[in-house]
């Protein structure tokens, strides 16, 4: 009996050596302990062994059967201090992921492009590595032109440099599709100025053009008006001011009534009620003929909105640095 129980001690261990799950445990205790167990079949047995044999073999029994239930519980143990699930409290309070805002530019950008799509534009992008073709030739400002010193240009080789303006992607929108276009174009623009409340050497427009037969400047004056009604609400005036463009004829800038003062006077307008917010006007012919489009076909009208002074002047933001110096102070404060 001895050896017996030795035997199934040594079983007994090995098997609970090889567990792989909590489950198993109580497997392995019911095959050894159960009430019809191994070693509770031996216990039972004790009984019928000689006077004198007894208390040994029981002692041995009895220690065997302590320690296997000693190994159980120390696996049982083991399993637990190794188990995920255990060790994290899932009633507690998660820690909420930083999930960050869209930076004010960006949504200063899709608000704007939202508008137009609204109206059936659809949004494209161009390069901001451009070509003196792309950037000024095609747009009606030729080399001695003195308006291109107005569009002050970062060069970087020869005939290459960086965008001073979105209004180059109207000629590639042009060379590439017939009309009619409708299209709005956002990206970031480049001027070497010298950087302070108002000027940063980068800054971000929204290009918007549309061709089609019998484009009128009512079309124009009815779209802006439209735009600036969505983006700054109805009690808002708008006037268009007689202004210069090469790649436009007739130009207008478009005017809002001051949205701090309400059109009285105030720091903000420099005391003219007014507000400059884009530019705009009818495609110039000569831009036509860039593109060999045919000028007694089609006509069109294209605008330029500057992001930065749209979003200053909606959100009261008075220093453009703060846009681009990546204070979470500031940007937190207008979550998406
Ligand atoms: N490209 C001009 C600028 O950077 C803005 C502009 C004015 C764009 C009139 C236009 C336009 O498309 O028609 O200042």
């Amino acid at each position: 009996m001895i050896k017996e129980l030795k035997r199934l001690q040594k079983e007994a261990l090995t098997k609970l050596e090889n567990l792989k799950s909590p489950s198993e445990i109580e497997k392995i205790r019911l095959e050894y302990l159960g009430r019809k167990g191994k070693l509770t079949n031996i216990l039972k047995r004790l009984s019928y062994l000689p006077q004198e044999e007894r208390p040994k073999i029981g002692r041995l029994a009895n220690a065997i059967k302590d320690k296997f239930i000693d190994e159980l519980d120390q696996r049982l143990k083991e399993f637990k201090d190794t188990s995920v699930e255990e060790k994290i409290d899932i009633t507690l309070p998660g820690i909420p992921p930083n999930v960050g805002t869209k930076h004010l530019i960006t949504k200063t950008i899709e608000e704007i492009c939202e508008i137009f799509i609204s109206l059936g534009f659809n949004v494209v992008e161009g390069p901001e590595i451009e070509t003196e073709f792309y950037n000024f030739e095609a747009l009606n400002i030729p080399l001695e032109h003195p308006s291109r010193d107005a569009f002050d240009t970062f060069y970087i080789s020869k005939g290459k440099l960086l965008r001073s303006h979105t209004s180059p992607v109207q000629i590639r929108v042009m060379e590439k599709e017939k009309p009619p276009i409708a299209v709005v174009v956002p990206g970031k623009v480049y001027r070497p100025d010298a950087v302070d409340a108002t000027h940063s050497f980068m800054f971000h427009q929204v290009e918007g053009l549309v061709i089609d037969k019998e484009v009128t400047f009512s079309d124009l004056k009815g779209t802006l008006s439209l735009f600036v009604e969505r983006l700054f609400g109805k009690d808002i005036k708008v006037r268009f001011r007689p202004h210069f463009f090469p790649f436009t004829e007739p130009s207008a800038d478009l005017d809002i009534s001051c949205i701090i003062c309400k059109g009285k006077g105030c720091r903000v307008c420099s005391n003219t009620g007014w507000l400059e917010v884009l530019g705009s006007g009818m495609v110039d012919p000569e831009v036509f003929k860039a593109v060999k489009y045919d000028y007694n076909k089609f006509s069109g009208f294209a605008f330029g909105v500057g992001v930065e002074r749209i979003a200053m002047l909606k959100y009261g933001i008075d220093d453009i640095r703060l846009f681009f110096e990546n204070d979470l102070r500031f940007l937190k404060q207008f979550p998406i």
